[in-house]
């Protein structure tokens, strides 16, 4: 946990941002697996934790931006529990850790929200994402189940976005820490990465290692050498020389900040000229994006520059022809890449995609785009220092893919079908750094991981 003061002061932000009324930041919940007592994981909610940092399930958090008072609610634990679960804090001790004064069981969050709704002030929270939330939230405020996503409060989430896009020191050194245990997944994973394995025992080495520094992993491994499916998360694959191995992964600390890192390596750790050739370009364009990005550029304009280095490797191999700014313009290279550039990343992998993409990504000036790959792009608005975001070019040959474009005839003009047949059984290239914008350009976050021809060759062949 950060300092109650760090607590108190980001609080104390949102309830002068938000204004008026009171806001409501729902914890989650234990969620059972397959039954009651054999639970997932618990992951705290993001929201909560950046303003209450609590890892407790069961809790709520109370704003009132009228009176200037915090308060959580839970209810505390019997000896029953204490059988099972041994000694806990008692929520008021909970919350006096973290700088709240105020608490309370449910029954007494409930009698506050009944109280607030009859003085009829504006009762403020974060659309749900979990189906035991929203019915949490229908209970408290007598909303039908179905009408609680609809009354969600818009002036909470630009405030919670406005606060949580710029990140502090304190929380770039916890992404940075993050960084550093994926960087032992990613160097060990591409030590093992030789004919003969399979996939799921490299997949299984990484969770190892997130677990090692103490943290869960921030998303199921996508660790495949059938890259060229974007989220992969089958492993069952034997690795066989002239495949590239697609190993996107990272991990939390235990304050939940989290890494998001994509390494793509040959399977053997010697590239052909094949795999050389179309690395080579994915990681030109991936440099371009740390070359360009800085305050005032969008990530949309970010987005373009690097689909023009795409355009030109993929115009060197003879698959695109024509002008590139029209190639790019049409979104004719986006058949390889039809995916964004990158996302926010801070306590989420998607960082707040919960409050909605568009109010994260995108403000009133930047609009998502509606073309095919650039409107899958989740972050597309003016950078600030402070942000960070990941930075993930790809290439992708989807056989299922080129053969309905080619169907279709789309892009005729600018793409070369004959050629690019040759590659249908090609696979994926991607290659993912998380990238912190600083005040003139961008840094890529914690220590390095391999990424150059030169360096992953060493790397696998030490
Ligand atoms: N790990 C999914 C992504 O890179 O966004
Ligand atoms: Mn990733
Ligand atoms: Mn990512």
């Amino acid at each position: 946990m950060f300092s109650k003061e760090t607590y108190m002061t980001r609080r104390e932000r949102l309830r002068k941002d938000v204004g008026n009324g009171i806001i409501i930041i729902a914890g989650n919940n234990e969620a059972p697996c397959n039954y009651t007592d054999n639970t997932y994981w618990f992951r705290q909610d993001s929201t909560f934790l950046y303003f209450f940092g609590i890892q407790r399930d069961g809790l709520v958090g109370v704003l009132d931006c009228d009176n200037g008072r915090d308060y959580l609610f839970g209810n505390d634990i019997d000896i029953e529990d204490i059988v099972w679960t041994g000694p806990l804090p008692s929520v008021k001790e909970l919350g006096e850790s973290v700088g709240v004064d105020n608490s309370g069981d449910m029954k007494a969050l409930q009698t506050l929200c009944t109280k607030t709704i009859g003085e009829h002030r504006k009762i403020h929270y974060l659309p749900p994402y979990r189906a035991d939330i929203q019915r949490q939230m229908s209970q408290l405020l007598g909303l039908k189940y179905d009408a609680v996503k609809r009354y969600a409060s818009l002036d909470l989430i630009k405030a919670c976005v406005k606060q949580r896009s710029i990140k502090s020191a304190e929380e770039i050194a916890e992404i940075e820490r993050a960084i550093a245990t994926a960087y032992n997944m990613h160097v060990g994973a591409m030590k093992m990465a030789m004919p003969g394995r399979y996939e799921y025992e490299l997949a299984g080495f990484m969770e190892g290692e997130a677990w090692k520094g103490n943290g869960p992993l921030s998303f199921p491994i996508i660790m495949t050498i059938h890259g060229e499916t974007l989220h992969n998360h089958n492993h069952n694959n034997r690795l066989e020389i002239g495949r590239m191995l697609v190993m996107d992964a990272g991990c939390e600390t235990p304050m939940n900040y989290c890494s998001d890192i994509t390494r793509t390596v040959p399977v053997g750790g010697h590239f052909d000229e094949r795999q050389k050739t179309i690395y080579e370009i994915v990681l030109a364009a991936q440099m371009e994006t740390i070359r360009i990005s800085r305050p005032g550029i969008t990530y949309q304009e970010v987005h373009t520059e690097v689909s023009k280095i795409l355009a030109e490797g993929y115009k060197g191999l003879g698959i695109l022809k024509g002008n590139t700014d029209d190639i790019v313009a049409a979104g004719a290279h986006s058949l390889l890449m039809p995916h964004g550039l990158g996302h926010m990343m801070g306590l989420d992998v998607h960082d707040m995609e919960n409050y909605g993409q568009i109010y994260v990504g995108y403000d009133d000036e930047t609009r998502p785009s509606q073309q095919f790959g650039l409107g899958s792009l989740r972050c597309g608005r003016r950078l600030e220092e402070g942000f960070v975001i990941t930075d993930e070019p790809g290439c992708y040959f989807i056989p299922a893919l080129i053969d309905k474009w080619n169907a279709e005839g789309l892009h005729r003009d600018f793409i070369n079908y004959a050629e690019l047949e040759k590659w249908k059984d090609f696979g994926g290239v991607r290659i993912e750094d998380d990238i912190l914008i600083t005040k003139e350009g961008c840094r890529v976050l914690g220590k390095a991981i391999p990424k150059s021809v030169k360096e992953i060759e060493e790397t696998m062949g030490n």
